[in-house]
């Protein structure tokens, strides 16, 4: 059966992007908005967070929403240079990334702390984009599903809904590297994550938005929205240029 889920096609800027950058923003704000009649997903790009209130002007009208790319657990307090999730939500955005790989190597966040990210998210009604994923190790070790069991079970919270809440699977080795899974392999762990979600959350498991990310481009994102368990993608480098990004949105078939 096919799978009933709404796909997200989220960008990630990571760190990069000033004013300079909002041009191209408003050209992906005009792409989608040009497929918007029968548009067959939602569509979303992270920006850094000094980018999000202009980011969020820039797209305004347009289908295209705009996210942070981290937030704080904390609702505020002292925390020199980070972002809460309130500050994210007074800005204008409605997505916040959560768990990226890259906050869990290069600041240490652990399961725990992604969960409190998350929650906090909630509390403000922005949708969480709970990121998980095996390094090549341990992949190799043959143990990338154990691994993506633990951080799901670690970081997504109890009352996380399919409104939300999204999952991106985004296995470490692929990202920026311009490697991939195979087809099966990207198919074989989103199956086994539904599984996951469908034991801990029932039916609402089902419904869950799973994304995959790792070197999404223009040449291989029909074939991997080909397959039935994969609702979208989170994209870092092709969702820099306004006709990468599109061109992916463009390949996503409808359900
Ligand atoms: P990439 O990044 O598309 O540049 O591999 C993906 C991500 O980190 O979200």
């Amino acid at each position: 059966m096919a799978d009933p889920v709404r796909p997200l096609i989220a960008g990630n800027w990571k760190m990069n992007g000033t004013s300079a950058e909002l041009p191209e923003l408003k050209r992906i704000a005009d792409g989608v908005e040009g497929t918007r009649s029968d548009s067959p997903y939602d569509a979303l790009i992270c920006v850094p967070a000094t980018l999000v209130d202009r980011a969020v002007r820039t797209v305004v009208g347009s289908p295209l929403a705009v996210g942070g790319q981290d937030c704080h657990g904390e609702e505020n307090g002292a925390h020199t240079g980070d972002i809460s999730a309130a500050m994210l939500a007074d800005a204008g955005a409605t997505h916040v990334i959560v768990g990226h790989s890259e906050r869990r190597a290069d600041h240490g966040e652990t399961d725990i702390d992604v969960m409190g990210k998350a929650l906090a998210a909630h509390a403000q009604g922005l949708t969480a984009i709970v990121c998980v994923g095996e390094t090549r190790q341990e992949r190799e070790d043959g143990r990338a599903m154990d691994v993506v069991d633990t951080q799901l079970a670690g970081s997504l919270p109890e009352h996380a809904t399919p409104q939300t809440t999204v999952i991106a699977y985004e296995p470490v080795w692929a990202i920026g590297t311009g490697l991939t899974p195979s087809l099966h392999d990207i198919e074989a762990m989103h199956d086994h994550m539904r599984d996951r979600l469908r034991e801990r959350f029932g039916t609402a498991g089902a419904l869950f938005r799973l994304l995959y990310g790792g070197s999404v481009k223009p040449a291989n994102a029909g074939e991997i929205f080909g397959i039935s368990s994969v609702d979208g993608a989170l994209i870092g480098g092709a969702s820099l240029k306004s006709d990468d990004f599109l061109a992916i949105c463009a390949a996503m078939p409808a359900r």
